[in-house]
């Protein structure tokens, strides 16, 4: 069976073809980073109008380059929410329109689920995570919108352990490059940065314990005051530029260690708790190679990780994610709206 995925809830106008929920035959991604970068963030009406643009051409180039015809496509899934109203409804009209002028279903889908479907994403002959190691997982969902914790128990069937009370872990990155003077998007400008060399800085971790909340808004603070204190922020510093390099780099490094050593422990936590057979990482954040590292230093659990092109946002995750709603017998309605604040449960 071979799925159609359409993603635009952000800035990258992305559509693949996925056959059987699992093999990746294409994944285009037409990003519009360097327009946002100008700005120092999405500018939404800039991004919807972007995605107009590359809409047609980026699912022409995935049925191409993953040598499927239009009438061979046995449905059409994409993102629906949450997201960006007005990028969301670029990609949900194409795919309405698509999917309806072929005859073949429509699959609306969480873009946040999609997220936990790059998992499905197969690499070589790995196994189903259904069956090896099998349900139930502890989801870590990081990106520029999101940080949440989420039990999956079966396909389909999730309860959202926890969640960020502040920012997200992506959208902290983000800030605190901003704060460094580094460029947009702020996780692998803070990841580049760092070079995975930890100096004498540390910031502090809100642990909030007890709870699987996260908070990232207090370390970004702190982040900004020590910034302030070096003369950094607001730029031009005053330091000499070979003293301010090092001042960033170890900041930076401060910063990630920070982050990523919450989302890990609290994720391993949550994971014991809810006797988890398996941990999913998925979002933006979870491309960082720290965090990566350390999850599967400290897991005694299997980790999967999507490789970091199918953790950010993508098109293959949706066509996934949609296989296996299409299987259980789910269509969607072609009157169905964008939900900018839908949620997994
Ligand atoms: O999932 P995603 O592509 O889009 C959303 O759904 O938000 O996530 C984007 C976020 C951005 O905030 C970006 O800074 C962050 O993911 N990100 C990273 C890395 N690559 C992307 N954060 C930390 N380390 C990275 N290597
Ligand atoms: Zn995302």
């Amino acid at each position: 069976m071979k799925i159609l995925g359409i993603e635009t809830s952000c800035d990258e106008t992305a559509a693949a073809v996925v056959e059987d929920g699992r093999k990746v035959l294409s994944n285009i991604i037409a990003s519009q980073v360097d327009i946002h970068a100008r700005y120092g963030g999405v500018v939404p009406e800039v991004a919807s109008r972007q995605h107009v643009i590359h809409m047609t051409p980026a699912v022409a180039e995935a049925l191409e380059s993953a040598g499927v015809a239009m009438d061979e496509l046995d449905a059409v899934a994409v993102t629906y929410g949450p997201g960006l109203a007005g990028s969301l409804l670029v990609g949900l009209n194409f795919a309405k329109a698509l999917a309806f002028s072929l005859g073949i279903p429509l699959l609306c889908m969480n873009h946040l689920e999609g997220h936990i479907y790059s998992a499905w994403l197969r690499r070589d002959d790995a196994p189903d995570p259904g069956t090896e190691p099998g349900f139930p997982f502890l989801c870590l969902i990081a990106s520029g919108g999101h940080t949440d914790l989420v039990q999956m128990e079966a396909h389909g069937r999730y309860r959202l352990l926890g969640r960020t009370r502040d920012d997200a872990a992506g959208e902290a990155f983000d800030k605190a490059a901003r704060i460094l003077g580094l460029g947009f998007p702020g996780g692998p400008e803070i990841q580049r940065v760092s070079g995975g060399a930890l100096g004498k800085e540390s910031l502090p971790r809100a642990w909030l314990k007890d709870t699987q909340d996260f908070s990232f808004s207090g370390v970004k603070t702190a982040l900004l005051h020590k910034a302030q204190d070096r003369g950094i922020y607001p730029p031009p510093g005053e330091l000499e530029r070979e003293d301010m390099e090092r001042e960033v780099r170890e900041m930076a490094a401060a910063f990630q260690d920070s982050v990523v050593d919450v989302m890990v422990s609290k994720t391993l936590a949550a994971a014991e708790k809810w006797s988890a057979r398996g941990i999913i990482l998925g979002g933006g954040v979870t491309a960082n190679a720290l965090l990566r590292e350390r999850m599967l230093q400290q897991s005694s659990l299997p980790v999967l990780i999507p490789p970091p092109v199918l953790c950010t946002d993508n098109g293959a995750m949706m066509a996934a994610c949609g296989y296996y709603h299409l299987i259980r017998g789910h269509r969607s309605s072609f009157d169905l709206d964008v939900d900018p604040s839908l949620s997994l449960e």
